[in-house]
């Protein structure tokens, strides 16, 4: 879906747009298409690409903030059974746009505890389902996607690995980004199907500043704690929610916005999924090579933040 094509829903414009996020088009989910559907078709093809068989998943770890359903069943757990991933425990990771970040780290911890040799990691979100698209200053930001890793134990020729992950929330800020109705806090009445409540709301003003620190604290922890310098760094993969954003924090820091892989002008905010497909995008087109450093760094409702680093 085009700026053009969302101009003719709500009172907006491709410059505005694309001046204030960097965003052109953003993929939307089919009607009936659930975040399940869009997260099977990402895992099938990281299993494959990996050369994993279902069957040798011993858990699945599926980042989303948009669930099949409220609460429960975990979409992981419907993931499981449609790969037919026999040995796979299976559990929805809820970080929202930091949601791949922390499934990384979560992947790491429990392979290196020896918990697990074989990680399906998904993100996949279809927010187009929960966005309020009356509301201009959050329906334009978003599109559906997917994204998945195989992450396993062992030795690569390159020496690929999870070298290290930052965490963070900061839950003061819990309703600048949120979903307010529909759990127990504001469980939703069966005859009031769409209060505002069920849809995402969100204080653009509030994530903008607080995403700019974010970013900024995590790469310099992240190099920090390892001894390296931005110099060091092949690649940073942000959450891709505005290029505003980015460009904002690589200027405050001094890091090189060039490094700061962006393709959000094509799809939008993706939420979970933004950075796995950032990076298979980046593998397919040759962006990244094996043995490269990478700093993938997100931040989201919750709020939440946190990075990983990773050689490639
Ligand atoms: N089209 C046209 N005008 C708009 C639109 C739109 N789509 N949206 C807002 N405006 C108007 C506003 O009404 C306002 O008009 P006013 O001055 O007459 O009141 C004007 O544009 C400026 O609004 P601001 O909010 O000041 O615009 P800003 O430059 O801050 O950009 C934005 C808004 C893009 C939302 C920015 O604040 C931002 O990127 N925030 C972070 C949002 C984000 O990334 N959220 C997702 C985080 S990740 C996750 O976990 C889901």
């Amino acid at each position: 879906m085009s700026n053009d094509e969302l101009a003719q829903i709500v009172d907006t414009s491709d410059e505005w747009i694309y001046s204030h996020t960097g965003i052109r088009y953003r993929h939307i989910a089919d009607q009936g298409v659930a975040a399940s559907d869009l997260a099977v078709e990402a895992a099938r093809a990281a299993l494959q690409g990996a050369g994993v068989e279902a069957g040798q998943i011993d858990l699945i770890l599926l980042a989303t903030s948009t669930p099949d359903y409220p609460g429960l069943p975990a979409t992981a757990c419907i993931v499981q059974d449609r790969l037919e991933a026999v040995n796979a425990a299976a559990m929805d990771l809820v970080a929202a746009c930091t949601g791949f970040v922390y499934g990384l780290q979560t992947a790491r911890a429990f392979i290196e505890s020896g918990s697990a040799d074989t990680v399906l990691l998904i993100g996949s979100e279809v927010y187009s389902q929960i966005i309020n698209w009356k509301d201009r200053n959050s329906c334009v930001l978003f599109g559906d996607g997917a994204g998945a890793a195989v992450i396993a134990a062992g030795q690569t020729a390159a020496g690929s690995r999870i070298i290290d992950g930052a965490l963070y929330s900061r839950g003061q800020g819990a309703e600048a980004l949120a979903r307010l109705t529909g759990g127990s806090r504001n469980p939703l009445a069966a005859d009031q199907p769409t209060t505002p409540g069920c849809y995402l709301s969100m204080d653009g003003r509030r994530v903008y500043n607080f995403a700019v620190a974010a970013i900024v604290e995590t790469i310099q922890t992240l190099l920090q704690r390892n001894g390296l310098s931005f110099d060091d760094i092949d690649w940073v993969v942000p959450h891709q929610a505005n290029v505003r954003i980015i460009d904002a924090a690589a200027r405050r820091a001094g890091f090189d916005p060039a490094r700061f892989y962006t393709n959000i002008a094509e799809y939008a905010n993706t939420s979970a999924a933004s950075i796995p497909i950032a990076l298979d995008e980046m593998s397919r087109n040759g962006a990244i090579a094996r043995g490269q450093t990478v700093i993938t760094v997100g931040f989201g409702s919750g709020l939440t933040y946190g990075g990983n680093l990773i050689v490639w």
